[in-house]
């Protein structure tokens, strides 16, 4: 397991590999919110300045669960790319694209099922646990193969890391495996052709966003299934009205009763929102001074600050209809010279093409 003191760093038995191209994906399932935001796009908006970065639509993998209403869930996918941009991606700084525009994606995953043993996609906790939890129909072949697929979607971009949450890393850790047999099988078969003991395929490392578990309105984790969001783009009268609703320290019963803002989920959102404002809070609350209304009133203020220029740039995306379009277009157009490429790599590797002689 990771350590979780450490937690931007690679995982203790790897060697610290420098970041050379980074990959990430999210399955677009509705509008993003607050979680979303500070845990991942601004950990995204920060890479792309930092190194070569991918980020894509993970839309084949929403096939998985939504394959019998896919329209619906690809209508999301330029929202949630729109939301990106208002979070600072920028087209000219990353490569935006949508996996299926890609076709390598789907051609490498079936290349690397090939290889990959039943047991270890088996054993993969997520496979467990959203089977268990959900009424959907997950007892598909591709949905078992999610794993192999989100590897073909790393390793063609040869990236060295990989930002995602907690919850992914069973994903890479199994990313890593499939990349090492490949190169086991695959990379010093040919002596003569190419460097024959490099490494066809990156094994990738995790970068593990830094930012904590963003509560919701309710206290618990923010998702989108708890229904206790607040969305980046949200209007200014609805997040107010959000706000209020929003839990406090429970046992603080009474306007003159002392809190603890150790127990309130308001007083987390001032890490980000307000560090200011922190101290002061957490004197006041705990003297009971300090109000739970007006103490709401003052991070609002901050929160709306804050979202504000999302509001603006989706207002203004909203002006250029075709805009989301060309990004995404001239994104799978610049990923799929790397994943050409790396396909090249792949299929010679193999001995696909080989050539036909009697
Ligand atoms: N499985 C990821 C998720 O649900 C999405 C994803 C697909 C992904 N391909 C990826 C994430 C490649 C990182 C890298 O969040
Ligand atoms: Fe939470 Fe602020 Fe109320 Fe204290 S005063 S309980 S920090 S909302």
């Amino acid at each position: 397991m990771t350590d979780p003191a450490n937690k931007n760093s690679a995982k203790p038995e790897n060697e610290p590999v420098k970041v050379g191209r980074i990959l990430s994906g999210m399955q677009a399932t509705g509008e993003l919110h607050l979680g979303h935001y500070l845990g991942v796009l601004t950990n995204f908006a920060k890479l792309q300045n930092e190194t070569d970065c991918f980020f894509m639509v993970a839309n084949l993998h929403s096939l998985t669960a939504f394959y019998p209403n896919y329209p619906d869930a690809h209508r999301f996918i330029a929202p949630m790319v729109s939301d990106w941009l208002a979070a600072g991606i920028s087209p000219e700084k990353a490569t935006v694209f949508v996996q299926s525009d890609v076709p390598e994606h789907a051609e490498l995953a079936q290349l690397l099922a090939m290889f990959t043993p039943l047991s270890w996609l088996e054993r993969n906790p997520t496979y467990k646990d959203k089977q268990a939890n959900t009424e959907k129909d997950l007892d598909s072949f591709g949905f078992l193969g999610y794993p192999v697929l989100q590897a073909a979607d790393i390793v063609l971009y040869d990236a060295t890391h990989v930002p995602i949450g907690e919850d992914q890393l069973p994903h890479l850790e199994l990313t890593r495996e499939i990349a090492r047999r490949f190169n086991h099988y695959y990379a010093s078969r040919r002596p003569g052709d190419r460097k024959a003991d490099r490494d066809i395929l990156t094994v990738p490392q995790a970068i593990l966003s830094s930012f904590p578990k963003v509560l919701g309105l309710d206290g618990r984790k923010m998702s989108k299934s708890y229904n206790n969001s607040i969305l980046l783009a949200e209007e200014k009268d609805i997040l107010a009205k959000k706000m209020q609703t929003m839990k406090t320290d429970t046992a603080r019963v009474r306007r003159n009763d002392p809190g603890n803002p150790d127990n309130c989920p308001v007083f987390s959102y001032y890490d980000f929102f307000a560090p200011d404002l922190k101290a002061d809070v957490n004197t006041n609350c705990r003297s009971a001074a300090l109000g739970c209304v007006d103490c709401k009133k003052q991070l609002l203020a901050r929160v709306d600050d804050k979202l504000a220029p999302f509001r603006e740039k989706r207002a203004e995306l909203k002006e250029k209809p075709k805009l989301i379009a060309e990004i995404l277009g001239s994104g799978a157009e610049k990923a799929g010279k790397v994943a050409r490429a790396t396909m090249a790599r792949v299929k010679d590797s193999m001995g696909l093409t080989a050539g036909y002689h009697l």
